[in-house]
């Protein structure tokens, strides 16, 4: 792997901007930053170490710029693990965020609802996680300077969650608040499935984000987690078959709703710091 410091140290070149605050664009959000100020963008195959090929096929890009004048930097689009990246490789742009001065990161993503009450198009801010995948981030040799073990008893910052609802009810998104627990993919689940995770605690249902927050509390970033909630969970047969379509879909229907959002948020956080 490569040394995510010398990376750093090559992007830094590119801008004078240093944003605290990191965000990642999952499925759904990708086309939500209407309300940003880009100043520069390169893509992610131009960044050694940045994995290229994303769900969409759409390569992917690190943006950085203002939203009003709170400074941000965005990684747009992310490639999943069951595209068949390595752990490590997945959440390396994660490390090169922190070591460029990141100290806050806001993961987005499209997720099912295995909460009966959800409906399609509401937001969830993640409380805690239930890591389903299978495959840990941090496995693999240590990085120096960086915890071995990592505590996980508060992955998702409670002062984050508060300015999630609140930039929420200025976007007027309705914000649930629950456990997300995060599977390889890239089937959809069945209805035995969607049952026993129910019965363990989840209220949503994802292929992602979960490694990112792993590595980012690795990386001593405080972490918020958002959820588009794109479709009741596989096993309702009354919903008929899912479809990735319908799930960008619902995703791109909120997607003024998300760009107020992103933005809000950046705006409440930059506040917050002052
Ligand atoms: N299951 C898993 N991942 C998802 C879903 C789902 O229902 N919707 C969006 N991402």
């Amino acid at each position: 792997m490569l040394d995510p410091k010398a990376i750093a140290a090559m992007l830094k070149k590119e801008t004078p901007l240093r944003p605290a605050l990191g965000m990642v664009l999952g499925s759904g959000f990708q086309n939500a930053l209407d309300e940003l100020d880009a100043a520069r963008e390169i893509t992610y195959s131009q960044i050694p170490g940045f994995p290229t090929v994303g769900v969409t096929g759409h390569a992917g890009k690190l943006v950085v710029g203002t939203f009003d004048s709170a400074p941000v930097i965005v990684l747009k689009g992310r490639v999943h693990y069951y595209e068949g990246y390595e752990m490590d490789r997945l959440t390396f742009p994660v490390r090169v965020l922190a070591e460029l001065g990141v100290r806050t990161i806001l993961l987005t993503n499209a997720a099912g609802a295995v909460n009966t009450s959800y409906r399609t198009g509401d937001f969830m801010a993640v409380e805690d996680h239930i890591n389903f995948m299978g495959a840990n981030p941090l496995r693999g040799p240590a990085y120096p300077g960086l915890p071995r073990f990592v505590d996980l008893t508060r992955v998702y910052d409670r002062r984050l969650i508060d300015l999630a609802r609140k930039a929420a009810k200025a976007s007027r998104l309705r914000l649930r608040k629950g456990v997300y627990l995060a599977v390889s993919g890239p089937n959809y689940e069945t209805p035995a499935e969607i049952r026993a995770f129910r019965r363990l605690g989840a209220d949503a249902v994802g292929m992602s984000t979960v490694p990112e927050a792993i590595v980012a509390r690795q990386c001593g970033l405080a972490v918020a987690a958002v959820c588009c909630i794109t479709n009741k969970a596989g096993g309702d047969e009354k919903t008929g078959v899912l479809s990735h379509s319908d799930v960008v879909a619902t995703g791109e229907s909120k997607r003024n709703e998300m760009a107020w959002f992103l933005k809000t948020f950046a705006v409440l956080h930059a506040h917050a710091r002052r």
